[in-house]
């Protein structure tokens, strides 16, 4: 866990109960992190006695990993009796408290009680997952996955702009069935819309993500609505639409899809074939006739004219912003995992985001997006 936070870039301190050191050594974090591992109050070796305030004020996020029924129990009732539980009295930022146990101390009543206490104080507690426990027994207990723990220390951190907003994304490219099994389809892998639905959720919206065929891991806390073809997508996109406050349009929908779809597989035959295509419903274009009170970003991918072209998207479609990005610059487009964009907006403004992870992207994105002045137009 400290690695990976280290690696994900952040500032990492370790406080330690006086058990826990027997099971790692403070010197193994010391060496990890780079920083002085607080274990003890009042440390006559420290020379700054008051550790456990200093270290209170300059904590953004207080994550307990893994958090035992006593750390729990402590927590709940307030006792500070060591340093780390001074800390956590101390600590007023958010307290990310992740439990790991054996399964019948998890689900004694009174650890849960104590659970329930502290997310009554505003703490965020990350559920053990199922599974083999160190004790041998079976259930929940275990401590929940790190990228899980990474998420809700991310949510924790995150600005509530979008609460009780909803919010709907489309992502992923969209296969159209030339026969049981050859379609036609694209590069896309979905990762810019799922980091954007991602993001919506930690901004605290209701996501709903309408997915064509990914492998790129769920964002976690989002409603995924799998489809295959553009048809599929239009479907299940204008259902969700209807009472939703944002719609993102990260898809990659095809815009053609062929204009028979044999039931067997074909046979290869002449030495020239013709497939004949027709074209797909322009989904955003559909949504951007019917625009009601819904503000509608679009996804622009171009290998030329990128800001031509996306602006004529932008106009055409009826969108409130068109994020455009050109497919051919190295670290920008598919199956990467970074992007460099052009943001437009109908006034002409246009805001530049230079080359950054599709997760930073997506929060410059969505910074923008809460500031868009509300469409004004009836419901539909
Ligand atoms: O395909 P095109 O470049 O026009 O895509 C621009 C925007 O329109 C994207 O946001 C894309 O998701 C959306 N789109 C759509 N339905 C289509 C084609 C594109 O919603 N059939």
């Amino acid at each position: 866990m400290a690695r990976l936070l280290i690696k994900k870039g952040a500032d990492t301190e370790v406080a330690m109960t006086a058990n826990a050191t027997r099971f790692i050594t403070p010197l193994t974090f010391q060496a990890l992190t780079g920083r002085p591992v607080s274990c003890r109050s009042f440390d006559s070796s420290d020379e700054d006695v008051m550790a456990h305030i200093s270290l209170a004020a300059r904590t953004e996020a207080l994550v307990i990993v893994p958090a035992t029924a006593n750390i729990i129990a402590k927590m709940a009732m307030g006792i500070a009796d060591d340093f780390l539980t001074t800390l956590c009295l101390a600590v007023t930022s958010p307290k990310i408290v992740c439990p790991a146990m054996n399964v019948r101390m998890f689900q004694n009543p009174v650890v849960q009680e104590n659970l329930r206490r502290l997310q009554g104080f505003g703490a965020i507690v990350v559920m053990p997952g199922c599974g083999d426990l160190a004790c041998g027994e079976t259930g929940p207990g275990r401590l929940a996955e790190l990228p899980e723990i990474i998420e809700a220390i991310k949510s924790a951190l995150t600005v509530k702009s979008l609460a009780g907003k909803k919010v709907l994304v489309s992502a992923g490219p969209t296969r159209e069935m030339i026969d049981p099994v050859r379609f036609i389809s694209n590069r896309s892998t979905g990762k810019m819309g799922f980091a954007m639905a991602a993001e919506a959720h930690r901004r605290g919206a209701r996501v709903f993500l309408v997915s064509g065929p990914v492998t790129t891991p769920r964002p976690m806390g989002v409603t995924v609505v799998e489809v295959t073809t553009a048809v599929e997508m239009r479907q299940a996109v204008l259902d969700l639409a209807q009472d939703a406050d944002v719609v993102v349009k990260a898809a990659a929908v095809s815009d053609y899809a062929p204009a028979e779809q044999y039931a067997q597989k074909v046979k290869k035959g002449l030495d020239e074939e013709t497939l004949r295509l027709i074209k797909n419903p322009d989904i955003l274009a559909e949504l951007g006739r019917h625009k009601g009170r819904r503000l509608l970003v679009g996804f622009a991918a171009e290998t030329e004219d990128l800001l031509a072209h996306a602006r004529e998207k932008m106009i055409n479609k009826n969108l409130d912003l068109i994020v455009a990005n050109d497919v051919s610059r190295p670290g920008a487009g598919f199956a990467v995992d970074t992007n460099i964009v052009k943001l437009l907006y109908p006034s002409g403004r246009i805001d530049d985001i230079p080359l950054k992870s599709k997760e930073e992207v997506a929060r410059d994105i969505w910074d923008r997006i809460v500031e868009l002045p509300a469409p004004r137009g009836p419901i539909q």
